[in-house]
């Protein structure tokens, strides 16, 4: 697949951005599982401009990531092309612009999701970014605002044609939010439009290497994205990859490597981040990581309080000895 001149000659896995998830420490890990593509998670574009100092914090990539985009919205054209300059002077790798995020305060004022609404000003907006920018600029957004307007399929050329490099589909509407199950068939329409020549990634519910597998058969995508089911499994990248290479599942991770992957999630995430969020931001991924874990929550509530690095790191020892026949 070519992004732009960015070239990923094994079959695409990319990591979805996801806000408060996909910051630099998750993004490394992942990363050294295999994920092809990786992307902030969602910036700004009124914040941007304004220089608010922790959504500039958001721009910071290292080298090691690469490629990896820098994702922005907003809902004002001016902004989102002096943002994308601004993400630009960062050197990400590739601009995405979100036009699916479903969230109340955002796509009702007409940003993310809310733009499927007003497609002319998306398509406005697009172009504008692709002008303002040397980068290549890709698109993920959603079927449509509702299953009324399924209208992924209808808008891709028009995308397309604006100078985009790649477009991300995510297999819902903005109304269905994160529920129900994911419907690929409009991706692989678009995906099996002659008409469309840039890359088609397909993103939705993809939870292992049959569930990528039947999609690429299927739909032919030409890249896979996979979001929440990274989260707590960074491994995944590496289980799909196996998957689609051997045709069969890598055997299941045990309890000892997921504890050594969380704590070298954790201290990536101190070492990154600055005064408490490292521990802050650390939380939701540690229950994640030892979800199922029988008889778990005494340590799991030390794991997800505590504000000690030695603390988190003895506990870590403790699952590992109290979990070892897993
Ligand atoms: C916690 C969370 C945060 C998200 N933040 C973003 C975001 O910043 N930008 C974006 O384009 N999508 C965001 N998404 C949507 C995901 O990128 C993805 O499209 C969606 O979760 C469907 O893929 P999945 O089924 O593999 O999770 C977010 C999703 C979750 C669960």
């Amino acid at each position: 697949m070519k992004i732009g001149n960015i070239e990923i000659k094994r079959f695409p896995l990319l990591l979805a951005p996801m806000e408060d998830i996909t910051d630099r420490s998750f993004r490394q890990v992942c990363k050294d599982f295999g994920a092809d593509i990786l992307y902030t998670e969602f910036i700004a574009s009124e914040a941007l401009i304004r220089n608010v100092e922790k959504t500039l914090k958001k721009l910071a990539i290292d080298d090691h990531e690469r490629p990896v985009g820098i994702q922005i919205y907003g809902h004002r054209i001016d902004a989102m092309t002096e943002a994308a300059k601004i993400a630009q002077e960062a050197k990400p790798d590739l601009i995405d612009i979100n036009y699916g995020c479903p969230m109340k305060k955002i796509a009702n004022r007409g940003a993310g999701a809310g733009m499927l609404k007003d497609i002319p000003k998306m398509i406005k907006m697009t172009r504008a970014v692709v002008d303002a920018v040397d980068l290549p600029v890709t698109v993920k957004t959603r079927l449509g605002w509702d299953s009324d307007n399924l209208i992924i399929d209808e808008i891709a050329e028009e995308l397309q044609d604006t100078g985009i490099k790649a477009l991300t589909i995510h297999g819902r509407t903005r109304t269905q939010l994160y529920k129900g199950i994911s419907d690929w068939s409009l991706i692989g329409k678009v995906k099996n439009n002659p008409r469309i020549h840039i890359p088609i990634i397909g993103n939705g519910d993809i939870k292992d290497g049959e569930s990528a597998q039947e999609k690429i058969d299927k739909y032919g995508v030409d890249g896979i994205m996979i979001g929440r089911g990274s989260i707590g499994r960074p491994w995944i990248f590496k289980e799909v990859r196996h998957f689609l290479e051997n045709k069969k599942k890598l055997s299941e991770i045990s309890i000892q490597e997921k504890t050594e992957i969380a704590r070298d999630h954790f201290k990536r995430s101190l070492e990154l981040k600055e005064d408490k969020k490292g521990f802050y931001e650390m939380r939701r991924h540690f229950a994640l990581y030892f979800k199922g874990l029988k008889n778990f929550k005494p340590l799991r509530l030390k794991l997800l309080t505590s504000m000690d690095a030695d603390e988190i790191n003895n506990i870590l020892d403790l699952i590992k000895e109290q979990y070892r026949e897993n």
